[in-house]
């Protein structure tokens, strides 16, 4: 991948400085990073078996929309029996510890891009089931988001721009921290981490790149759907359902997104569960948004509380 300067350090949870800020993030820098760390071990855990991850997931599972999208019982129990057998290297694990503790948005989100990215694959790649046992993207897409200080991930008033920057460096930081834990700066999970706000028309970030690979697409639409759904600090509540959809509808409009996920992903809301492919989608917009949400905003000025330097 072309370099990417660092604007902020990438630490792993244990406080071990992988890049200085200023350093150049390419694959021959984190290459020689991963082998510069002889002593770590690669020992992995299954992701269901670690802690209480099954059972929230099945709680996040039972509470709307979710249950409506995983309604049929042979559904669920096919993709619990996939799911199951996901095995993470354990620091990826304390991650989720991590987020549990201090960010249980992120620890919920994570885990429901991780349930709904893997139903829409089953929809879209012929290979699902490999990439999704080899790969799962979901549970550590946001993982570079440990290297953001938490008082900007909560902040519920528009960010600085140095804020802004701060949020948005948990894409390269999660591709350097992933490709550290996995030992292979080229597994999907990396890539997934570094470009999931990357977009089709090249609007996203962190490179403004071309949004191809079909997994990161996914993650991507899951991703932005999830966040709408639940309630966040920047705004006054969840967008409810059908707005949500109609946002991500939009997205597809504007070529940030392609159809088909979109297609799947409201194919899975409706109470008939119709394959992608024979649905046609309303072209009128009848939701309402939540009436104060700053995302996106920003502040010209430095904010006096502003910390991340
Ligand atoms: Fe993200
Ligand atoms: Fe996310």
């Amino acid at each position: 991948m072309p370099g990417l300067t660092l604007r902020y350090p990438i630490r792993t949870l244990d406080h071990q400085l992988l890049f200085p800020q200023g350093t150049l993030l390419t694959e021959e820098t984190l290459d020689a990073v991963i082998h510069s760390h002889t002593t770590y071990s690669h020992r992995t855990s299954s992701l269901f078996l670690y802690g209480s991850v099954k059972q929230d997931c099945l709680d996040f599972l039972s509470t709307p929309p979710f249950v409506t999208i995983f309604s049929d019982p042979k559904e669920i129990s096919d993709l619990l029996t996939l799911l199951e057998a996901v095995r993470f290297p354990i620091p990826i694990l304390e991650t989720l510890d991590y987020f549990k503790a201090n960010d249980f948005y992120t620890y919920a989100h994570v885990l429901m891009v991780f349930a709904l990215s893997t139903l829409l694959a089953k929809d879209l790649l012929p290979d699902y089931r490999e990439r999704i046992r080899l790969s799962a993207t979901g549970p550590t897409h946001d993982t570079g988001k440990v290297s953001v200080p938490q008082h900007i991930l909560k902040k519920t008033t528009p960010l600085t721009k140095r804020e802004r920057r701060f949020l948005e460096h948990h894409t390269a930081a999660g591709y350097a921290l992933l490709g550290y834990y996995y030992k292979d700066t080229q597994h999907l999970a990396c890539k997934v981490a570094l470009d999931h706000h990357e977009r089709k028309d090249r609007s996203g970030y962190p490179r403004g790149t071309l949004l191809e690979d079909p997994m990161v697409e996914i993650i991507a639409a899951c991703d932005v759907y999830d966040a709408l759904i639940m309630p966040r600090p920047y705004r006054s509540g969840a967008y409810d359902n059908r707005t949500a959809l109609e946002e991500v509808t939009e997205m597809a409009k504007q070529n940030k997104i392609g159809w088909d996920v979109v297609k799947a992903l409201i194919a899975h809301n409706r109470k008939s569960n119709p394959h992608y492919k024979e649905i046609t989608i309303s072209a009128e917009k009848r939701g309402t948004p939540p009436s104060y949400n700053v995302y996106g905003m920003m502040v010209e000025e430095t904010d006096p509380n502003d910390r991340t330097g």
